[in-house]
């Protein structure tokens, strides 16, 4: 198993403190991970779905009241309030410590404390890093499992190193002879979602969903990385990674950050509809990036499985994320067919009658809302998917040309525009709005600005964050090699309440557009926001229906802009003195190039 002296010793420590009925150090292995499944399928907490439909993959069903990412119980515990900043929730680090360590106390009677050794990146890549996590939810082992490199082969290679531990509990201890239910977890007053940036260390405790259970995601490979990326000098971010390969045959990579439910996956995995070109996917959430020799950055992704949005993904949205899950997958919260596959909203078919909703309950079109949740998912092995860039592991990672932004904006944000320069990027990024979505739970709705798409995942002051990127800026090794920087809106609407632009396999020619700006090719006009395509610039060949709509798509109104100018200045004011001068001065510059 192991010899690493701290890690036994912190094994024991919270085994002591939680008190389980058994300890099981994960090894990784395929028999493992059958006789935990085999085990949640005699319990009733999962289904195994029909072996011809879905081979070797399972159906879950959450709490109600744990269906997504919790924001307003999610913790940054630094040392001092301002640390944290004026984005994240506070509370102090001793304080957390004794009020979960109450909570911890025999949290995990009458289950199994699982032992999870994992690897955010290619195993042994310099970039990688190593985190174990404890947690009593065999759910979560099985999905750790599909998002990481997990098991015997992570402890070879930390041998006596250091890891970063990471402690989750469902807080749902059983008494004696207590029957355990479908999905135990904890009332949402009793959820933490708490790191310890200082000190490397994440506490979760009360949920079992995604981003709040598997802590190598969220919590690890985007709050705590952002710490080490800023102490360190490289980038930690909330961006898919793909390769992008012209009908010439160039290949170029880019990462594009959106916030959650807004098109990553779909992106990452988009199937051109313009003949000669080529997407590949190194990755859908999550890219670390450090310069490499030539300075130019390099980003690998740190996971090896999609945690995937499934309502609205379909054989022709996403025929590539369809064939990621088509087995060895698992689905939670999705409806669950007579014949034992999944269906969800979107997915291209009728719903069959006698499907079971995500609640439990048989579907019935006149009294229920929607079969699966809005924020079900899927989790899917990273390599079955069919379009996986063949450099998606490779330990050096891949060099980016460009940065994307983005966010869902009915109005005022045209179809794309790029950056004059690297510090109008950032602020460009810095001012990042969109619509809320499904995937945290209890927000308002309409626009809120998610810097970055970074908003629920800096584990740090986002004021300070803005100063991180502008220092990769200003000390990296060549300018002239640091990633153009643009945003882009699929989500513009017209008068009528609809998108303008269709999306999906489309977006490659926004994409086109991007690649030649890379090159310093393709036409632009110089607009008070940024270049924005010329006309003409973006190629509709075949797309004679949103010819009429491209000047509404990358029209830059002044009075929206003045509007939304209205914003920034408020959303600025929240950082104080902790706003970089040079993003008080792009915001200056906007104005003043508005109000020519
Ligand atoms: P997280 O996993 O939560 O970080 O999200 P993500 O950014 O990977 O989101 P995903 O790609 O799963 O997007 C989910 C939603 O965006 C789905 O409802 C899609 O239908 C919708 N979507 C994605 N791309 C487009 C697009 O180009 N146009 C439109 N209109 N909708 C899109
Ligand atoms: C997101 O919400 O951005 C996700 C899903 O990628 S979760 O892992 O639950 O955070
Ligand atoms: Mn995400």
């Amino acid at each position: 198993m192991t010899q690493n002296k701290k890690l036994i010793n912190w094994v024991n420590e919270w085994a002591a403190l939680c008190q389980p009925d058994h300890v099981h150090w994960c090894d990784g292995s395929e028999a493992e991970n059958d006789r935990l499944l085999e085990m949640m399928v005699s319990s009733g907490m999962a289904v195994r779905l029909d072996d011809a439909k879905r081979p070797n993959s399972y159906y879950f069903q959450s709490d109600p009241s744990d269906v997504a990412r919790v924001e307003n119980r999610t913790f940054i515990c630094s040392a001092k309030k301002e640390d944290a900043g004026p984005t994240n929730n506070w509370v102090e680090p001793a304080e957390m410590k004794k009020t979960l360590t109450e909570e911890y106390r025999g949290s995990m009677k009458g289950r199994t404390m699982y032992i999870i050794p994992f690897s955010m990146g290619p195993l042994g890549s310099r970039i990688s890093q190593i985190g174990i996590q404890i947690t009593d939810s065999p759910y979560v082992v099985v999905n750790m499992r599909i998002m990481t490199r997990m098991g015997q082969r992570v402890l070879e290679i930390l041998g006596d190193g250091d890891f970063v531990p990471c402690i989750h509990s469902v807080g749902a201890p059983l008494q004696p002879g207590q029957k355990d239910v479908k999905w135990p977890c904890a009332p949402i007053e009793k959820k933490y979602i708490a790191h310890f940036p200082e000190t490397n260390e994440i506490w979760s405790y009360g949920s079992g969903y995604g981003g709040n259970a598997l802590l190598g995601k969220k919590c690890f490979a985007l709050r705590i990385a952002t710490n080490m990326a800023r102490r360190e000098g490289w980038l930690a971010e909330h961006m898919l990674i793909m390769g992008i390969t012209n009908p010439q045959g160039v290949k170029k990579y880019v990462a594009a950050a959106f916030p959650s439910a807004c098109g990553k996956t779909n992106l990452a995995m988009l199937i051109p509809t313009i003949p000669g070109w080529k997407v590949e996917t190194v990755g859908d959430d999550i890219a670390w990036m450090k310069f490499g020799d030539d300075g130019r950055l390099y980003a690998i992704n740190p996971e090896a499985g999609f945690f995937g949005v499934a309502p609205y993904t379909s054989m022709e949205t996403n025929p590539n994320a369809m064939l990621s899950c088509r087995s060895n997958s698992i689905f939670t919260n999705t409806a669950l067919t007579p014949d034992n596959d999944i269906w969800w909203e979107g997915i291209g078919t009728e719903i069959p009658e006698g499907s079971i909703t995500w609640t439990n309950h048989v579907y019935n079109k006149e009294t229920t809302p929607v079969a699966a949740h809005p924020n079900a998912r899927f989790t899917a092995p990273a390599k079955q998917c069919p379009v996986i860039d063949p450099n998606w592991e490779s330990p050096a990672g891949v060099p980016i040309s460009a940065f994307i932004f983005g966010g869902r904006r009915p109005g005022t944000v045209p179809l794309v525009y790029q950056s004059f320069d690297w510090n109008h990027g950032v602020f460009m990024g810095s001012i990042v709005g969109s619509e809320v979505t499904a995937a945290a739970i209890g927000l308002k709705a309409g626009v809120r600005r998610d810097p970055f798409a970074m908003l629920p995942f800096c584990g740090y002051h986002m004021g300070d964050y803005f100063g991180h990127w502008v220092s990769i800026g200003a000390n990296a090794p060549h300018k002239d090699k640091l990633p153009k920087i643009f945003n882009v809106n699929w989500f513009r609407k017209g008068t009528d309440g609809k998108f303008l632009w269709p999306g999906y396999g489309e977006n490659i020619r926004v994409l086109q557009w991007i690649f030649e700006r890379t090159d310093n090719a393709g036409a632009a006009d110089e607009t008070a926001i940024g270049y924005v395509p010329s006309k003409g610039a973006i190629n509709i060949s075949g797309l004679t229906a949103v010819e009429k709509s491209m000047d509404d798509l990358l029209k830059v109104d002044t009075a929206e802009w003045i509007e939304e100018c209205g914003l920034i200045a408020e959303h600025q004011a929240i950082f104080g003195d902790r706003l970089p001068k040079e993003m008080a001065s792009q915001f200056e510059l906007l104005k003043s190039r508005l109000s020519k």
